[in-house]
């Protein structure tokens, strides 16, 4: 029987080869594709990130079923979820903590990007296709935010589509024309749950893509930053090198079991997360008389935030309000990821055979990063805007710096293997 189905099965495959080649396909990009032998814990995150990305679509079809888009309707119908429709409160709550999942892993993934050096040359494609995932992931997060339509919901998509009404010239009927109504209302809420559950996701499917394309096409790296295609047997396999499947396959299982069982823990313990991963405030339905006492971004978006609201300051003979300048040097922290390929010029991939400027660097942006982050969840004072002000510069300081000290420093011998 077994040898029958066996059979029946690759004459389908054959069948299907002869005008498609699937298998031809599925081995090169996935099952003998040739990955590092040695990687660290790091190198996990890609994998997480295509398990979260399928999490948040499924239980995404599944709240589309019972959301309604409308300004009177919204508010109520995630309570309806929540309360009476089955499991429906297990898929807001994994699809909320999949939210905050992503970022985290998105941004332990560009870290060992930036630690490993993993964006050099000829990798610049697979790093530029990274960021613009990162700007997708953020636009969609903040989408998604505005759907139940809580107070949090709307006080924070004023605040942010109020940055576009201070670009100059343009901005005031930019920012009517994304709302779609002079103020925020049921037609913003209906174009952005539009964007949210069709749009963005579908460039980020098409972006994953690309990003892995890129990857296979000039091989994966390792934290040694030794290139591995250089040595290979008599098949063509390269000698630092193992076949994607069964290797790979096998040694994410544990980590996707860890990450589900920390997952599932918040998910059924903690789904709020201290008011970090939901915010109180939105447990309230949507009230333009009323604002919230503490505007906060969710913890993903502190950094940033943070960075906007450090800057108190305009350029008053340019025209530049402290609002419009905040703006740019939000958007240019952003921009700035998008170039690191061309600010790094070592000759080394990674941290472990950089020099001491680099790892200074690196301890500089890593710390100032995540105090832009806890900055961001808290209200403003003197000290804290202070704060945040050096913060941002430290955040900018060893990337714009990047190109001198890269050049100049002192680096150690790559080994030949890994
Ligand atoms: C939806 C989001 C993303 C998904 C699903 C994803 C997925 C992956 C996967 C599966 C890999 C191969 C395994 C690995 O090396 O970890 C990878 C590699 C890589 N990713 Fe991503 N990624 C995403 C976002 C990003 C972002 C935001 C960046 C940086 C801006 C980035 C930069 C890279 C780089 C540079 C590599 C190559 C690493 C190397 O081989 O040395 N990715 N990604």
């Amino acid at each position: 029987m077994e040898v029958q189905r066996k059979g029946m099965f690759s004459s389908v495959m054959s069948w299907v080869d002869k005008r498609l080649p699937l298998t031809e396909n599925l081995e090169r990009h996935l099952t003998k594709h040739p990955v590092p032998k040695k990687v660290n814990f790091f190198y996990i995150f890609g994998a997480l990130l295509m398990v979260i990305f399928m999490v948040q679509v499924v239980t995404g079809i599944w709240l589309m079923m019972f959301y309604t888009n409308t300004e009177e309707g919204a508010f109520a119908s995630v309570e309806y979820i929540m309360r009476d429709v089955e499991y429906g409160w297990l898929m807001r709550y994994m699809h909320s903590t999949g939210a905050s999942a992503f970022f985290f892993l998105m941004y332990f993934h560009m870290f060992r990007g930036l630690l490993y050096g993993s964006y050099q040359k000829p990798k610049e494609l697979v790093w530029l296709f990274g960021c613009f995932l990162l700007f997708l992931l953020m636009a969609e997060g903040f989408l998604g935010y505005v759907l139940p339509w809580g107070q949090m919901s709307y006080w924070a998509a004023n605040v942010i589509l109020s940055l576009f009404g201070a670009i100059p010239f343009i901005g005031p009927d930019l920012q009517v024309w994304i709302q779609g109504d002079y103020v925020l209302s049921g037609a913003t809420l209906s174009r952005f749950f539009a964007l949210h559950v069709v749009v963005v996701p579908l460039l980020m499917i098409a972006l994953v893509v690309f990003h892995i394309f890129a990857l296979h096409e000039v091989g994966a790296g390792n934290p040694e930053g030794v290139n591995i295609e250089k040595y290979r047997d008599e098949s063509g396999m390269p000698l630092d090198g193992a076949p994607f499947h069964p290797y790979k396959t096998l040694s994410a299982l544990p980590a996707i079991g860890v990450f589900f069982i920390v997952f599932f823990g918040i998910v059924f313990f903690a789904p709020e997360g201290g008011g970090y991963f939901l915010e109180k405030p939105n447990f309230e339905e949507a009230n333009f008389l009323k604002t919230p006492e503490h505007i906060a971004p969710v913890w993903y978006y502190a950094p940033f935030y943070s960075i906007l609201r450090a800057i108190t300051f305009g350029i008053p003979f340019l025209g530049i309000t402290s609002k419009f300048l905040g703006f740019i040097i939000f958007a240019g922290s952003i921009a700035i990821l998008f170039v690191i390929p061309w600010l790094d010029r070592s000759k080394v991939q990674s941290i472990r055979y950089k020099g001491v400027y680099s790892k200074i660097g690196m301890v500089v942006f890593a710390v100032s990063f995540i105090t832009l982050g806890y900055l961001g969840t808290k209200p403003v004072n003197e000290m804290r805007t202070l704060l945040a002000q050096i913060c941002t510069l430290l955040y900018f300081l060893p990337l714009i710096l990047m190109p001198i000290y890269t050049k100049y420093e002192k680096t150690l011998e790559v080994p030949e293997r890994l």
